[in-house]
Parts: structure tokens; C-alpha cells; sequence
């Protein structure tokens, strides 16, 4: 065991463990990172989920795949003819790889720059020996393993894909988020189970790149977690124009392999028995917390009943000392919520450490921005209709169309609206939903504005840049009062 005592020690590099120790760091605290991540190369990579198999490799296959549709079918409205177009898949993958490690070696750098200690290897909470001695991790390696100690613990385990009990992972017919974003060709038929932010998002990479894809979803509506309006808009565009064929409130029966075919046997919304024969099928049916190899159980620390590390508002833990941050706790598993739990608690803990009396700000989850990267992309921020309407709330609602803006119209990218919601009385924003163009961009403008607690005619005194996107959300705001002008 080494002598050294950190201040903080993090277990996990993604984006809320690896956040959280440069935080650590610029406020003077001496923190080391643990992360036992490895990528294909079998080398240790930093980022976690969100840089290696996630947000970041999926952008980048999205951004390529549309690239490629655009040119197929949109191109010649423009008066461009691209004949004989293809599409080199190993050099997209390869594309997106590199984006990964520059971005993975990247944190590698902010951790040198900012001297956060990094170590590769499975950390594992020891038991304490008192209330008042540090906190000891043994981080483990190649069967090597070393004992470090910390007067403060974040935890930031981050999340794994739900299994299903039908059929294992094997990420060459049946794939996770991993697998599919390293296809090195499309597949002709691609199924997906879940019609969730990664089957939708996958779905449309592999889809624009030629497969016929079809997605089963148990639950009997589409997006449930969107704004009905939002997601009836999405369905409609999804099968329509993005062509994928998309079966809701279905029941998975089994799912075999034969040959080179996956055999998944469901029934329908009708109850009625189905056969689905495809080449490659993507299981996203929803992640779980990960803690395994943690040592939980030795410490007693609490989690719920789906295994979420259970914390309050501040992320406290039911350990003195011991934090959890991301994925691994409550709330919506998604890289900024992470980052930003991550910062706050860096943020307690030195108002710890240097005796102020500050309690800190805890994280509003109302704030937080939902965005699917799909095309049209879908934003929003804060209660949808059904929600305001399931507690009562009145409110009114401005709306406004991308087919009616200029910039809209010059890119050739029409579907979709903006939608604002205000409190009735007070005309308060109360949330904001996005499908269209670019809206994961304009979707920040409605954060700020909640952030501040603008009413809709805050914004609507704002001056929009003519011709812009974001000409929508002022109209939509303006709509509130009935006083949009170019509808
Ligand atoms: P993770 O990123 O999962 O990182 C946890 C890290 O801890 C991992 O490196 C893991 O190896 C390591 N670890 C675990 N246990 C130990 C241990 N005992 N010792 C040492 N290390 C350990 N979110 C968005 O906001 N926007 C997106 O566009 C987006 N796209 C996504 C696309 C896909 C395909 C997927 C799967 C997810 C996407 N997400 C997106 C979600 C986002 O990736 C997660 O919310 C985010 O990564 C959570 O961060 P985290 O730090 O909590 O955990
Ligand atoms: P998800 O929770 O978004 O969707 C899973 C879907 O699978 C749900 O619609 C669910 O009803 C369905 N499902 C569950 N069991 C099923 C079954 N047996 N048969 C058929 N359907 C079933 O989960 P997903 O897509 O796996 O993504 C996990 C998380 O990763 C997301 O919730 C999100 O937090 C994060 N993520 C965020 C992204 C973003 O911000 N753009 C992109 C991708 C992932």
C-alpha cells in the first residue's frame, strides 16, 4: 500500500468520472483516476462509455452515413448530379475510430496538464477500517494488483447494455451498442429490439446506408418519453422518409440463430404470431447500472432495487466520503448529466476540504436537455404536454414550423416544428420541444431561457439573426401570445 493519501480518488474515466477529477484538480485538490476500460486493441482508453461506444463514435457514424444519403437523394435538387455514389464502410468505421482515439488520448493530455493521476485497472472499494481513516482502493490490473488511499471517493461506474434473456451478445449477429457501430459492412435486413435513442439512432446510420431495417418495440406507443405531438411528428417522418419500418407493442417470443440468419419470433399489437429473418440484429432495450467488482457488498453501500447506487441530491452516498456520479445513480443516463455531477460534487468536496459552510447546488434535472440524433434530430427541456396536463398545470402553447423559415427552406430540411409551453398565469417556460434541423444546437437557447426562468415573451424580445434556425423558436415563442408573424 502506498503512503500517499489523495485527496479524491475517482473510480471510472467517462465523462463523469474523468470531469469530475479535472475539476478535482483545478481546485487545488490532489486526485487520482482508476479506469479499467480497454479498446478493441486490447490498450486502456479513456472516456468510458460516451467517447469509446457511444456518443461520439455513434455522431460520427451518423454525420457520415447522412453525409451519403444527402448526396443519394437530396443532391439533385440542388442541380448536383453525383453519379456511381458508394459507400467504403471500413474507411467510415475507420473514420469514426480515429475521431475516438484522438478524443480517448486527449483525455490522457488534460489529465497530464491538469496532474491528475491516472492509473488503469479495476478499482475496488475496500472496507474501511474506521469512520476516520481513508478510504483504500485496490486497483487491479493483469492479475497485479495496489493499494491506494483517499480521503474521498467518487464513484463513476457508469452503465452496461441490458441484457436479453432470449439470446447472448456476440457482437457478430447479435450486437450491442459496440457492435454496431463497428459493422464493417451493411448488413441487407438489420433488425433492432428497442425502439429506444440507440435503435433509433443505429437504425438511421444503418438504414441511410442501405439496409432494410426493422425495429420491435414492446412498449404499444412510440417515444414514449418524448411529447406525444413530438413523437406521432417523428413515427410519421421515421417510416415515411427515413424508410425505417418501425412495430410497436410487440412481445418477443424467442430469438434463434441458424446459419448466418437471426430467427426472431414475436406477436404483434394484435397478438398475432410474427417471424422476423434478418443478417444482424441490435439489442437496445435500455442499460443497467454497472457496479460489478466494486465491492459494494463489503461496504454495505445502498443500491435500489434495479441496482442503481442510491445517493440525494448532492450525490452523497450512504458512505461518509463516498460520492456516485452518472450513469451508475438515478436520473437520465446521459454524458452531460454525468459531467455535471461530476463538477458539483469536485465542488462540495472542496468546500469540505477547506472548511466552507456553502451545501453546494444540486443539479436540476428539469434543466437538462434530451437530444436524439436522428434526422430530423428531436431536442427538449423540461415537462411535455402530458406531463403538465398529468399534474394539473395550465398552460398555454406557441408553435412553429420549419417550413415556414427561410434558412429552413434554403437547406431543404422542412419537417418539423418548435413548440413552447408557458405557464398560463405567470408565462413561465415550462419546456420546449424540437424536431427539425440542427435542433440539437437550438436546443440550448430553451435551456438557457429555463435556466433563467424566462417567460415566453422573454424571448420573444429577443432579436433572432434573419434568416436562421433559430427564427423557429422565436416564433414559436412569439406564438404564445398569438402573435407569430409569418405564420
Ligand atoms: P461511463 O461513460 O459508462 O464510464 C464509466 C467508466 O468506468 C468506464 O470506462 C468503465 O470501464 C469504468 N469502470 C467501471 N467499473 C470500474 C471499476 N470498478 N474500476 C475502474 N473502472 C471502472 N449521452 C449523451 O448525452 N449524448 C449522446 O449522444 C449519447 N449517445 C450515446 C450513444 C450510445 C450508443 C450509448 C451506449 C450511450 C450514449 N449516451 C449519450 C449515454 C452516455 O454515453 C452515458 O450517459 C455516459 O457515458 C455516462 O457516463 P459515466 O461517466 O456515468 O459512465
Ligand atoms: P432506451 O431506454 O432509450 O430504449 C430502450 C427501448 O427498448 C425502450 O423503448 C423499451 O420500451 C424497449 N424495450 C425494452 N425491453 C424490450 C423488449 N423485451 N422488447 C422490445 N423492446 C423492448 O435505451 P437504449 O436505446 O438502450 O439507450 C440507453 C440509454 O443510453 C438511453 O436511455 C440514453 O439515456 C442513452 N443514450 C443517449 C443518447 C443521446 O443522448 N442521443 C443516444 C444513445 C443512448
Amino acid at each position: 500500500m502506498t503512503t500517499e493519501i489523495f485527496d479524491v480518488a475517482v473510480i471510472g474515466a467517462g465523462p463523469g468520472g474523468y470531469v469530475a477529477a479535472i475539476r478535482c484538480a483545478q481546485l487545488g485538490l490532489n486526485a487520482v483516476c482508476i479506469d479499467e476500460w480497454k479498446n478493441g486493441k486490447g490498450k486502456p482508453s479513456l472516456g468510458g462509455t460516451c467517447l469509446n461506444v457511444g456518443c461520439i463514435p455513434s455522431k460520427a457514424l451518423l454525420e457520415s452515413s447522412e453525409n451519403f444519403h444527402h448526396i443519394q437523394h437530396n443532391a439533385s435538387a440542388h442541380g448536383i448530379s453525383a453519379e456511381k455514389v458508394s459507400v467504403d464502410v471500413p474507411v467510415m468505421i475507420a473514420r469514426k475510430d480515429k475521431i475516438v482515439t484522438t478524443f480517448t488520448m486527449g483525455i490522457a493530455s488534460l489529465f497530464k496538464k491538469n496532474k491528475v493521476k491516472s492509473m488503469h485497472g479495476r478499482g475496488t472499494l475496500l472496507k474501511r477500517e474506521g469512520e476516520e481513516s481513508a478510504w483504500r482502493i485496490k486497483v487491479t490490473h493483469d492479475e497485479q494488483s495496489e493499494i491506494i488511499q483517499a480521503k474521498h471517493v467518487i464513484v463513476a461506474t457508469g452503465s452496461t447494455p441490458r441484457p436479453l434473456p432470449f439470446v447472448a451478445i456476440d457482437n457478430d449477429r447479435v450486437l450491442d451498442n459496440a457492435g454496431a457501430l463497428a459493422l464493417t459492412e451493411v448488413p441487407k435486413r438489420l433488425g433492432v429490439i428497442g425502439a429506444g435513442v440507440i435503435g433509433l439512432e443505429m437504425g438511421s446510420v444503418w438504414r441511410r446506408l442501405g439496409a432494410e431495417v426493422t425495429i420491435l418495440e414492446a412498449m404499444p406507443d412510440f417515444l414514449m418519453a418524448a411529447d406525444e405531438q413530438i413523437a406521432k411528428e417523428a413515427k410519421s417522418v421515421f417510416t415515411k422518409e427515413t424508410g425505417l419500418q418501425i412495430n410497436t407493442g410487440i412481445k418477443i417470443n424467442s430469438i434463434k440463430l441458424s446459419g448466418q440468419t437471426v430467427i426472431v419470433d414475436y406477436n404483434n399489437s394484435n397478438n398475432e404470431p410474427q417471424i422476423l429473418e434478418v443478417d444482424k440484429l441490435i439489442v437496445a432495450v435500455g442499460r443497467v447500472p454497472n457496479t460489478q467488482g466494486l465491492g459494494i457488498e463489503d461496504n454495505e453501500l445502498l443500491v435500489d432495487e434495479r441496482g442503481f447506487i442510491m445517493v440525494d441530491q448532492f450525490c452523497r452516498t450512504n458512505l461518509k466520503n463516498v460520492y456516485a456520479v452518472g450513469d451508475v445513480v438515478r436520473g437520465p443516463m446521459l454524458a452531460h448529466k454525468a459531467s455535471e455531477e461530476g463538477v458539483a460534487v469536485a465542488e462540495r468536496i472542496e468546500n469540505i476540504e477547506k472548511g466552507y459552510s456553502s451545501e453546494g447546488e444540486a443539479i436540476d434535472f428539469n434543466v437538462i436537455p434530451w437530444v436524439i440524433y436522428t434526422s430530423p434530430e428531436i431536442a427538449w427541456v423540461g415537462k411535455n404536454e402530458q406531463e403538465l396536463k398529468a399534474a394539473g398545470i395550465a398552460y398555454k402553447v406557441g408553435q412553429f414550423p420549419f417550413i415556414a423559415n427561410g434558412r429552413a427552406r434554403a437547406m431543404g430540411e422542412t419537417s418539423g416544428f418548435i413548440k413552447v409551453l408557458a405557464d398560463e398565469k405567470s408565462d413561465r417556460v415550462l419546456g420546449v420541444h424540437m424536431i427539425g434541423p440542427h435542433v440539437s444546437e437550438l436546443i440550448s437557447e430553451a435551456v438557457m431561457a429555463m435556466k433563467f426562468s424566462a417567460s415566453s415573451q422573454d424571448i420573444a424580445c429577443i432579436v433572432h439573426a434573419h434568416p436562421s434556425l433559430s427564427e423557429v423558436f422565436h416564433e414559436a415563442a412569439l406564438g404564445v401570445d398569438k402573435r407569430a408573424l409569418h405564420i
